[in-house]
């Protein structure tokens, strides 16, 4: 879909349908809901008084303005609901706009026109909002289209109706800006919803090189062998059980050549997750094919950031592999040593992520990464303890955790912190080995953080469980079924933020 900032007056623009707004309990319409309303002589007011148009966040309301000659160039005017002031935020504009997109889709509209929703007693400022409508529109039209002809046609062109033609340059910054980070956050939603089938670690590995080539990143592609070289005993364990090789993949971004510095973003990369020898029961087996929701999230963070250009020099790492039993797979009671010299007593098989992220770390500072941030499917327990709409972060450094949760709460993203007791720690003492892979049953989200801070000596670092978030069985606002592409946004906002230019990008 195109996307295009005018200026002009809404009410008179020629498109399939214009979009307009009302905040929820407002008896009166205001700014261009009150010019398109008095076009179209009174019919929004009207609606409003029979109590048949609400505003409640994400309602839509459909006038067809048939007759000739209309008022309004449109033949669709649609009301969106923005909920109530007080909950009013910038969240809620790509909420609304992937709510009325996907409406209008059904409608069999081609060409939609929209005003700068939240910009008038909403108090968001007309970049913030172009932006969102941008996000929003396209992640809420998002569908994975590979394996079936989709249900139906794309919208072709969005206009972004503006007030004032002096906004045009920065309003088109911000909407190219949305772009770039919504194509991101669809191109991990592919990588996800591809089937295990396709999406081996040998395919994972190829997407990073093609994304490389066309964006011109560094790109490193480590095999069995060179794992073995550096000692990587436990993602090599965790690879055992596969028919397919692991991959240990690296892709880098340089923003600025005169630092030697560069952020680390690691992605927990298994392609799919049966359990292994702890085999999991078979309803949802097939969900775990988004078990590298965490690689795709870094690695399309980067195109973002290629594209974008921040000043700061970022380095994804993505240990990629299969989690299956066969007769060569990791057994319960098998003991792997880690790139760092530690041994790892494996009690359970489908506590793998953590494993290969182990290796991960040591290689993210064996490179000097710093800070580092891994994401990852991680913790089952993770969804127990904050659902679905938080990811949780665990960090080892305060001050990154707050980054991370205000670039996060800036873009949408909603993250929560966890505690890192060190009284925990003690559930993953071994008898035989330096630690086991689980803790006891409760606090595994928790168990699961503490054991790869196993694996960090003083780098700050933050994890990020989307065990609950990379998923989503139901569509709503811009959030479809399916893959999420949770993460990668925030990613990009902390790369932009921590850069030397953040006032360009
Ligand atoms: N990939 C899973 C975690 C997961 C669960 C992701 C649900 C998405 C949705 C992970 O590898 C796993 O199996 N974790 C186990 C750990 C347990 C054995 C300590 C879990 O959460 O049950
Ligand atoms: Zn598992
Ligand atoms: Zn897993």
């Amino acid at each position: 879909m195109e996307i295009k900032v005018i200026t002009g007056d809404i009410a008179q623009i020629e498109a399939d349908a214009i979009v307009v707004n009302l905040f929820e309990d407002t008896t009166q319409p205001g700014g261009a809901t009150a010019a398109v309303d008095k076009a179209l002589g009174g019919a929004i007011s009207s609606l409003i008084n029979r109590g048949e148009t609400k505003g409640k966040f994400g309602e839509i309301n459909i006038i067809h303005t048939f007759g000739k000659p209309r008022q309004v160039g449109a033949e669709i005017v649609a009301i969106v609901g923005l909920g109530k002031l007080q909950d009013f935020n910038t969240d809620k504009i790509r909420g609304v706009a992937g709510e009325f997109c996907r409406a209008l889709r059904k409608l069999n509209c081609h060409k939609i026109a929209t005003i700068l929703h939240g910009t008038g007693t909403g108090g968001i400022q007309p970049e913030t909002s172009a932006q969102a409508i941008t996000e929003g529109a396209l992640l809420g039209l998002y569908s994975f289209n590979k394996y079936k002809k989709p249900e139906y046609e794309d919208i072709e062109e969005m206009l972004i109706v503006a007030r004032e033609s002096g906004k045009i340059p920065i309003l088109e910054q911000a909407t190219h800006k949305g772009s770039v980070v919504a194509e991101a956050t669809n191109l991990a939603r592919d990588m996800i919803n591809e089937p295990a089938n396709y999406m081996t670690p040998s395919r994972l590995a190829e997407a990073a090189e093609e994304i490389a080539n066309k964006y011109n990143l560094e790109f490193h592609v480590f095999d069995s062998a060179d794992m073995e070289a550096m000692g990587m005993g436990a993602l090599l364990g965790v690879a055992k059980g596969s028919g397919q090789p692991p991959k240990l993949i690296t892709l880098s971004y340089k923003g600025d050549e005169h630092s030697e510095k560069a952020i680390g973003f690691l992605g927990k990369g298994i392609t799919f997750d049966s359990g292994g020898i702890s085999i999991k029961p078979s309803e949802g087996m097939d969900e775990m094919k988004g078990d590298m929701a965490g690689a795709a999230a870094v690695m399309t963070a980067l195109v973002a950031i290629a594209r974008l250009k921040p000043q700061i020099n970022v380095t994804a790492i993505i240990p990629a592999t299969e989690n299956l039993p066969s007769g060569t797979a990791l057994k319960p009671g098998d003991i792997l040593k880690a790139m760092n010299g530690k041994t790892i007593e494996v009690i359970n098989t489908d506590a793998e992520g953590r494993l290969i992220l182990a290796d991960a770390l040591s290689y993210a500072q064996k490179l000097g990464l710093s800070p580092l941030l891994d994401l990852a499917t991680l913790t089952g327990a993770c969804c127990v303890a904050l659902g679905t709409l938080y990811s949780g972060i665990f960090s080892n450094n305060q001050n990154l955790a707050d980054k991370v949760l205000k670039a996060a709460e800036r873009i949408g993203e909603r993250m929560w912190q966890m505690p890192m007791p060190e009284e925990y720690k003690e559930q993953l003492k071994s008898e035989i080995a330096d630690v086991k892979n689980i803790g006891h049953k409760y606090g595994g989200a928790i168990t699961a953080a503490l054991f790869l801070s196993e694996f960090v000596d003083n780098t700050p670092w933050v994890h990020i469980d989307i065990a609950g978030t990379a998923n989503s069985e139901k569509e709503s606002g811009y959030i479809v079924k399916g893959a999420t592409g949770i993460g990668v946004r925030t990613l990009v906002e902390l790369a932009s933020s921590e850069a030397k230019n953040q006032e360009a990008t």
